[in-house]
């Protein structure tokens, strides 16, 4: 039997919680997608699903944070948190059990062997992929690469380190300019190249929207990682070079001194291109 004090800070932090949903509830009504299969009327809230709400009430009560305070981002995948802990704060990435893009994350699980018995359902593959993020992190991590540091995953939610300054979170790189962008160019193929051949992973969506920018400090990092995957991927070359061509057209359009395709390929992996890759990778773009 709990005794009472138990029952009470159950019940001080159940209140908490409830307190902190009601005020993601509101911020979230946009979130919210009408039940075709129903009269039409009902709402169903698109994020916090009842399983996802016990998970986060059993964050709270292991102390990995207080309460979730906003919304840093809502979007198809996962909406990104903001939750205060002592003076600092962390990150509550929940992803969407209902992704409308589901379909389209399938090709970079399928292949990945540390992934080969996921389940087939929506809830299961979610899953996997919350817990990819969280493995991939873990990666960068270990050999030194800028990203946010993982701290926990269950299920479909990943707590990761807040990368910000004084409550803001750091821009993306589309949303500011760097110092120098032509030696930001140089560090970051030199990351690629680190993600590549040690943490032997290709991100695969890396673009200036998912690198952050602490300008003061000159510092990027690199996140949303989920859709990495391990460099002997059947697709692993096609996503590299996606993800090189993405940094050359940025910077090219900064007016920085860009190393062609082939070759900044090449350099990264020590094989040349296929040139069928690199035609429709042109022919697309
Ligand atoms: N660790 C972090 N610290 C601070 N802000 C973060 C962190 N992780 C993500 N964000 C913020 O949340 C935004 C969305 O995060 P992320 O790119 O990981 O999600 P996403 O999968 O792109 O979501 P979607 O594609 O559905 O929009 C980022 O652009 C950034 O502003
Ligand atoms: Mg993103």
């Amino acid at each position: 039997m709990p005794d009472k004090e138990d029952f009470d800070t159950d019940e001080i932090l159940k209140r908490k919680y409830d307190r902190s949903v009601e005020r993601l509830d509101r911020k979230s009504d946009r979130d919210r997608i009408r039940d075709k299969e129903d009269d039409g009327l009902k709402l169903v809230d698109t994020v916090f699903d009842n399983k996802t709400r016990l998970i986060l009430f059993s964050m709270i009560t292991k102390g990995f944070f207080d309460e979730i305070s906003g919304a840093i981002s809502t979007g198809k995948e996962a909406n990104v948190y903001y939750a205060p802990i002592k003076d600092t704060g962390i990150v509550v990435k929940i992803f969407r059990i209902d992704a409308p893009s589901f379909r389209n994350m399938r090709p970079y699980m399928e292949g990945d062997h540390r992934f080969r018995s996921v389940k087939s359902s929506r809830a299961g593959f979610i899953e996997a992929w919350a817990k990819k993020e969280f493995k991939n992190l873990k990666r960068l991590e270990e050999h030194g690469i800028p990203a946010p540091k993982p701290i926990y995953s269950e299920r479909n939610i990943v707590l990761m380190e807040f990368l910000g300054a004084d409550d803001a979170v750091f821009p993306r790189l589309k949303d500011t300019k760097p110092v120098n962008p032509g030696n930001l160019y140089e560090r970051l193929i030199r990351t690629v190249k680190d993600i590549y051949r040690k943490a032997m992973l290709v991100h695969a969506d890396l673009s200036e929207f998912n690198i952050l920018y602490h300008e003061k400090e000159d510092q990027f990092y690199i996140i949303d990682v989920g859709q990495g995957v391990l460099w002997d991927h059947p697709r692993a070359q096609e996503f590299l070079l996606r993800d090189l061509n993405n940094l050359n057209r940025y910077f090219g359009n900064l007016g920085v001194n860009i190393i062609e395709l082939p070759k900044v390929y090449k350099w990264v992996t020590g094989d040349p291109v296929n040139d069928a890759l690199l035609y429709s990778l042109e022919f697309d773009s």
